[in-house]
């Protein structure tokens, strides 16, 4: 069974970068299982940009191929692949050059007033040339929607200046920045727990909340990135943007509307209130690490250096842990401790919420240790929501306690097939509707957060703590929370 869906009209779509890596993977999966559950209309039109001179014919194969593997057998039918073929062309340019825009034009000619994407997937210092180049071709209108691939910039400097040089040949209103977290089907969910139940909303603050952990922890490492993935480290890569959009979503006070605007204010007044980490706090308030060869799942895996293309030498950080704190009235106090990393010992991604311990126990010390309540949602995989309550272990011979979880694993519950995060941010933008992408402002805000923290790494001139792929990261990781007197959610239930 596939979920409900409400059909669009005709678009046109044009990739940049159409032969990369994540058009293959991501963009061309996703626009088939749209095609396929009938919700882009057949006289759309994809086409992809590259630099390279491949005929239509080289291109459908590679998109062949590319689908084959990502999308399942079972979903890939002859006909219905055929049809979604004929919907794409491939169109050789440079869009750096002022030259050569002429066969985009003539690929997109007739469109009329349909909804025209322009979906850049490439390096992000090119967002701001291909904009203009594809201004000066004539070929932005004002139903024109571009899409901008994370990372935005490497810094506020940079960020502010991509932003500057789309901003002046496309509004704000017509520019998507993704986040694909925010198109996960368990990152709405968080949306849906939180303002569509009134159970939560009142213990949602510094009066019942004792900490919040934000994990997502990856079993992969650098999967042939390590070019890109060397310049930016978990921090930019990871926390910048998918992390603090899951803080934003957690801290944000509710908004008054299910729409951009409303949304979006509600997200940047959180960044707004993270409290910048300064004058030498990076040392205690974060740990680094870089992973090591080890084993992960059983399978020996090498270190983080040997697979740099140039040599073994980097203090590139592939594992993070900060201690956010969000100032304001409902959090004050409330520690966020925020980690990520690559090769750890499983792919897991959770927000705990955890409340304050009872006030007073009643029990004597030999019924068992009363552990705190925790919310847990899962983000991946097995999404799903979990409330670890205290309840009496059954049996006769007086009082003993132990822990118990409510369980809801929503992909059983609904017995769907859950759409690609792609899937549903594709449809979001021939929509219209931006709720689900970052506005130029908390781009910049999280910048604004994240930048004294790469300063304070590069001032201490430490190099990342090692860990051993396949373990949680860095010993440092577990000091930093345990020094105030908590644990990791994964430690605390062993
Ligand atoms: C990307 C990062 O944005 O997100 C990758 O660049 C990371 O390094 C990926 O692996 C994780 O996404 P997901 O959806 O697999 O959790």
């Amino acid at each position: 069974m596939t979920a409900k869906i409400i059909p669009v009209s005709p678009f046109d779509l044009v990739v940049f970068g159409g032969t990369g890596d994540l058009t293959l993977r991501k963009l061309l999966p996703a626009l088939y299982y749209r095609f396929h559950d009938g919700q882009m209309p057949a006289g759309s039109r994809i086409v992809a940009v590259a630099r390279g001179a491949l005929t239509n014919w080289d291109y459908l194969a590679m998109v062949k191929e590319a689908l084959a593997k990502h999308v399942r057998a079972a979903d890939l039918e002859d006909a219905l692949l055929e049809k979604f073929c004929a919907c794409l062309s491939f169109v050789h340019l440079d869009a750096t050059a002022h030259v050569g825009w002429d066969g985009l034009a003539k690929a997109l000619a007739d469109g009329g007033d349909r909804p025209r994407v322009f979906y850049l997937a490439t390096a992000p210092q090119l967002f701001g040339p291909i904009c203009q180049n594809a201004a000066a071709a004539g070929l932005v209108t004002r139903q024109t929607r571009v899409v901008l691939e994370k990372p935005i910039g490497t810094d506020l400097a940079s960020a502010r200046q991509i932003n500057d040089e789309v901003g002046k040949v496309l509004d704000e209103d017509q520019i998507y920045r993704i986040d694909h977290y925010l198109g996960k089907e368990s990152v709405q969910n968080l949306l849906a727990l939180r303002f569509a139940n009134s159970l939560f909303e009142p213990l949602w603050s510094a009066a019942h909340i004792d900490n919040v952990q934000i994990t997502v922890a990856e079993s992969i490492g650098v999967e042939g990135r390590a070019s890109y993935y060397d310049k930016s480290g978990a921090l930019r890569d990871m926390v910048q943007n998918h992390i603090l959009q899951l803080l934003c979503l957690v801290a944000m006070e509710p908004p008054a509307a299910m729409d951009a605007a409303a949304v979006r204010d509600e997200k940047l007044k959180v960044l707004k209130a993270l409290k910048p980490i300064v004058d030498g706090e990076v040392n205690s308030k974060t740990v680094r690490g870089q992973y090591r060869a080890g084993a992960v799942g059983g399978v020996a895996v090498p270190s983080y250096l040997d697979e740099l293309p140039d040599g073994p030498n980097s203090h590139t950080e592939t594992f993070v842990v900060i201690r956010a704190s969000v100032e304001n009235w409902r959090w004050a106090g409330v520690p966020f401790y925020l980690r990520t990393g690559k090769r750890m010992a499983e792919r897991i991604s959770e927000i705990v919420i955890e409340f304050k311990a009872v006030p007073h126990s009643i029990f004597p010390v030999s019924v068992g240790r009363l552990t705190p309540n925790r919310l847990v949602v899962r983000l991946q995989p097995n999404d799903g929501i979990q409330l670890f309550l205290m309840s009496k272990d059954p049996g006769p011979g007086g009082m003993r306690l132990r822990e118990g979880s409510l369980d809801i694993n929503f992909a059983d519950a609904f017995q769907v097939r859950y759409p690609d995060a792609y899937e549903r941010l594709l449809m979001d933008v021939v929509r219209g509707n931006a709720t689900l992408f970052m506005r130029r402002d908390e781009v910049e805000a999280a910048w604004m957060w994240i930048e004294p923290i790469l300063q304070g790494w590069g001032e201490s001139g430490d190099a990342p703590k090692p860990y051993i792929s396949g373990s949680w990261g860095p010993t440092a990781a577990i000091a930093l929370i345990e020094r105030e007197g908590r644990t990791w959610f994964e430690d605390s239930r062993h």
